[in-house]
C-alpha cells in the first residue's frame, strides 16, 4: 500500500484503522469502544481495554522467546561503563524493583517522580512504576532545584527516585544537592526518597527519609503486573508552556502502547529484534517514547547512551556506537550533528567505523537546517528524515513513513502528515490557507491515539491552551506552510517557547527569574539564532532608576540566577542592559520585533507601538553589545 492510500484509510475510517492497529498489542481485555468522549467531552481511545505497559515491554517478549535477546545496550563513555541487559534480566530487575515500590506503599494511581541520569536503573524505575499502575514523572537532570520543586508540588508524588550523581563532560552532578533544596522548597512532602548510589559519588542519606536503592532491592519480592484501564495515565511529563508554570502532559496506557508499536513499524521501518537508538535523554519525550517504551514494546534492542556527540571522547562517538551495536535506525536532534560537524567538518573520524547496518537517520526536536541534513546524507549515505512532533503528541505528527513507503526527501520539510493526524495550516480566522501560505499549524480533532488526552489535573488550562484558539482543532503552537505537493514546512514556534539544542524552554520562566533581581525594573528574554544550538536565550533588562551596577556584574548575577533556578540546560549566558523595551500602547512587550532586530531581519512595527523611537535606539544598543 502506498503512503497516500494508508493515510487516506486512517482518515476515512479512524475506528477501523485504529482497531486494526490495537490488535498488534497484547491486551488483557480488548477495548469495547475504539474512540469515545470522556466526562469532560474530551476525546479518548480504547474504552474498556485493559493492559499493562510493563507487560507489553517485558513479560510478553520473555514469554514469546525474546528472553535472551538484549533489551538494553547501556553505553556510558562518561563513566567508562558498558552493560548488556537481556529481556529476561530486565524483567527480573523491573519486577523486583516494582516489589520495592510496592513495599513502600506505592499503588495504582499513585505518582512517583524520577530524577535520574541516563542509567539502566532509570529505565527500571519507569517500567516498575508502569508495572504497578503507578504514574511516573521523569524530570530532566539539567533542571535546577526550583524546577524540580514546581513539579513536586504539581505531581504530588509519594516517592522520589533518584541517583547519587549524574555525569556531564566536565563535572559530576551531585543530585542530592538538587533534590534536598527542591524538597525544602516544595510544599508537598514526599513519603521517601530512594537513592541509587553510583560509583562516581556516594550520597549522604537522610535518616528516616532516604533509602538506599540496593539495600531495599536485596529483600524485595518480585511484583506482578497490575492491569490498568487503557485510559489510566502511564506518565506525566512536564514541558515548557508560555507561562512560568510548566504543563503536565498526561500520557495514557492504551493509546500510547498502540501508537508506540505502530510508529516503530510504519514510521521508523524497524523490525523486532533489530537495534534502535535514540540519542536523547529519558528526561525528554524523545527519551520516553524512543529510548524506553517504543523499542521495548516492539521487541527491539534499545541503546541507552550516557554521553555526548562530541568530547566523549571525540566527534567519532556516534559512529562508534552505530558500529558497535549494529544500529539499524538512529534518531537524534540536528544540533547533535552540528556539534560533530563543528569539530570534524569532513567527518574524517567516520572512516574508522562501519555503519553499514544503518538504514535510516531520523531527526527531530528542532527545525532541521538544510546544510545539516545534506551533511548527514553525505556522511551516512542513508535517507535522512526530518520529522516533527512535540511532548504533547508523544510521537510523530509529520514524517516520511519509511515503513510504509519512503517518499522523496524535500530538504526543509518535516514530511507529510502521519496516519491519524488531519493537519491543516490556518489563518487568523481559523480557515485553511492556500498552499505555500504561512499560518498556524493545527490538527483537526480527534488527535491520534497516544497523544495527550489532558493536562495533569488542569482541564481548564488544557482547553484554554490547545482547544480554544481554533475551535475543532488542536493548536500545536507552531507556524508553518504546506507546499503544492502536500509537504509541510514547520517555520517555528509562534508563542514564546524557544528551542535550545533541541531542548524546549520557556522564556517566561527565565523572565520570572531575571525580573526578580532587585535592580531590574523590567525585562524580556528572547530566543536568538545560534549556529550550534539553533537558538539561545538572551535577556534584555531595563534597570530601576538610580541602580548602580556595572553591566558585566549584573550579567554575571543574572546568569547565575537563571542557572541556579531554571538550570544549566537553559544555556542562559547573555544579558544586556537597554534603555527601554519596545511595547504596545497596552504595555505588551514586542518580543517578535526584538527577535527580528537581534537576528538582523526586516520587520514591520505594528501600528499599536507605544513609541517608534525605541526601535532605532534598541538596534544601536544591540549592535554595541554584539548580541
Ligand atoms: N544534567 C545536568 N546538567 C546537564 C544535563 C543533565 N542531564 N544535560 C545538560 N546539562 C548541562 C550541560 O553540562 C551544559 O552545562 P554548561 O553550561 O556547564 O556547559 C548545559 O546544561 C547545556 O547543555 P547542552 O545544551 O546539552 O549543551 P552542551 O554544550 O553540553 O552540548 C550538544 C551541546 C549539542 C552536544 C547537546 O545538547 C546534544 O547532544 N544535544 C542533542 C541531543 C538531545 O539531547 N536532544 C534532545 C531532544 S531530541
Ligand atoms: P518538545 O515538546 O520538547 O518535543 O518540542 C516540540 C517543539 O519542537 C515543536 O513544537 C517544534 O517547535 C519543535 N520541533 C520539533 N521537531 C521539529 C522539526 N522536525 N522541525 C521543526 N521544529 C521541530
Amino acid at each position: 500500500m502506498t503512503y497516500q492510500e494508508f493515510y487516506n484509510n486512517s482518515m476515512a475510517d479512524p475506528t477501523a484503522f485504529w482497531k486494526a492497529q490495537a490488535d498488534a498489542i497484547d491486551w488483557f481485555e480488548k477495548p469495547s469502544d475504539i474512540s469515545f468522549k470522556d466526562e469532560n467531552s474530551l476525546y479518548r481511545w480504547y474504552k474498556g481495554g485493559q493492559l499493562n505497559t510493563s507487560h507489553l515491554a517485558l513479560d510478553y517478549h520473555v514469554a514469546n522467546g525474546r528472553g535472551d535477546q538484549p533489551a538494553i545496550f547501556y553505553d556510558s563513555p562518561v563513566t567508562d561503563t558498558k552493560e548488556t541487559i537481556t529481556y529476561a534480566q530486565l524483567l527480573d530487575r523491573v519486577a523486583r524493583f516494582a516489589g520495592v515500590l510496592k513495599a513502600q506503599g506505592v499503588e495504582k494511581g499513585d505518582t512517583v517522580i524520577i530524577y535520574m541520569p541516563m542509567i539502566p536503573q532509570t529505565v527500571v524505575a519507569m517500567l516498575a512504576c508502569a508495572r504497578l499502575g503507578a504514574i511516573h514523572s521523569v524530570v530532566f537532570g539539567g533542571f535546577a532545584a526550583h524546577e524540580l520543586a514546581i513539579r513536586i508540588n504539581d505531581a504530588k508524588p509519594k516517592l522520589i527516585l533518584t541517583a547519587s550523581a549524574g555525569k556531564e563532560i566536565n563535572r559530576v552532578i551531585d543530585y542530592m544537592k538538587i533534590v534536598n533544596p527542591a524538597l525544602d522548597e516544595a510544599e508537598h512532602q514526599v513519603q521517601g526518597v530512594i537513592v541509587y548510589q553510583r560509583d562516581i559519588l556516594e550520597a549522604p542519606l537522610k535518616e528516616g527519609r532516604d533509602f538506599d536503592w540496593d539495600v531495599l532491592l536485596a529483600d524485595a519480592e518480585p511484583a506482578d503486573c497490575v492491569p490498568v484501564e487503557s485510559t489510566d495515565p502511564l506518565y506525566i511529563l512536564y514541558t515548557s508552556g508560555t507561562t512560568g508554570k510548566p504543563k503536565g502532559i498526561v500520557r495514557d496506557n492504551g493509546g500510547h502502547a498502540v501508537a508506540m508499536k505502530f510508529s516503530m513499524k510504519y514510521i521508523y521501518g524497524v523490525e523486532p529484534g533489530e537495534v534502535y537508538w535514540a540519542a536523547s535523554d529519558v528526561g525528554w519525550v524523545v527519551g520516553h517514547s524512543y529510548i524506553v517504551y517504543a523499542p521495548l514494546i516492539h521487541g527491539c534492542t534499545t541503546v541507552l547512551y550516557e554521553g555526548k556527540p562530541v568530547r566523549t571522547p571525540d566527534a567519532g562517538a556516534f559512529w562508534r556506537v552505530l558500529e558497535e551495536y549494529g544500529v539499524s535506525v538512529f534518531f537524534t536532534a540536528p544540533t547533535a550533528f552540528r556539534a560533530i560537524k563543528k569539530e570534524d567538518s569532513e567527518a574524517k573520524l567516520k572512516a574508522q567505523y562501519d555503519t553499514s547496518k544503518l538504514r535510516y537517520l531520523f531527526l527531530a526536536g528542532e527545525r532541521c537546517d538544510v546544510s545539516t541534513l545534506e551533511w548527514c546524507q553525505d556522511v551516512l549515505q542513508v535517507p535522512v528524515i526530518d520529522h516533527w512532533w512535540q511532548t504533547e503528541s508523544g510521537w510523530p505528527m509529520l514524517a516520511n513513513m519509511a515503513g510504509v513507503e519512503l517518499l522523496p526527501v524535500k530538504p526543509g520539510s518535516a514530511g507529510k502528515p502521519v496516519c491519524g493526524y488531519d493537519l491543516k495550516v490556518v489563518g487568523p480566522d481559523g480557515e485553511p490557507v492556500p498552499p505555500n501560505t504561512e499560518g498556524a499549524v493545527v490538527i483537526r480533532l480527534p488527535l491520534a491515539p497516544g497523544t495527550l488526552p489532558n493536562l495533569w489535573q488542569d482541564t481548564a488550562r488544557f482547553i484554554d491552551s490547545y482547544l480554544s484558539p481554533y475551535p475543532g482543532y488542536y493548536f500545536t503552537g507552531d507556524g508553518g506552510y504546506i507546499d503544492e505537493d502536500g509537504y509541510v514546512f514547520i517555520t517555528g514556534r509562534i508563542d514564546d517557547i524557544i528551542n535550545v539544542a533541541g531542548h524546549r524552554l520557556s522564556t517566561a520562566e527565565m523572565e520570572e527569574v531575571v525580573a526578580a533581581h532587585p535592580l531590574v525594573a523590567e525585562c524580556a528574554v528572547i530566543g536568538v539564532h545560534d549556529d550550534l544550538k539553533g537558538q539561545i536565550p538572551v535577556g534584555f533588562v531595563v534597570l530601576k532608576a538610580g541602580a548602580d551596577i556595572a553591566d558585566a556584574e549584573l550579567e554575571h548575577e543574572l546568569i547565575k540566577m537563571v542557572r541556579d533556578q531554571v538550570g544549566p540546560v537553559a544555556s542562559f549566558k547573555k544579558a544586556t542592559v537597554v534603555q527601554r523595551l519596545p511595547k504596545t500602547r497596552s504595555g505588551k512587550i514586542l518580543r517578535r520585533i526584538m527577535r527580528h532586530i537581534v537576528d538582523g531581519k526586516p520587520y514591520n512595527p505594528p501600528s499599536t507601538i507605544e513609541d517608534m523611537s525605541v526601535l532605532p535606539e534598541l538596534e544601536a544598543q544591540v549592535r554595541e553589545a554584539q548580541v
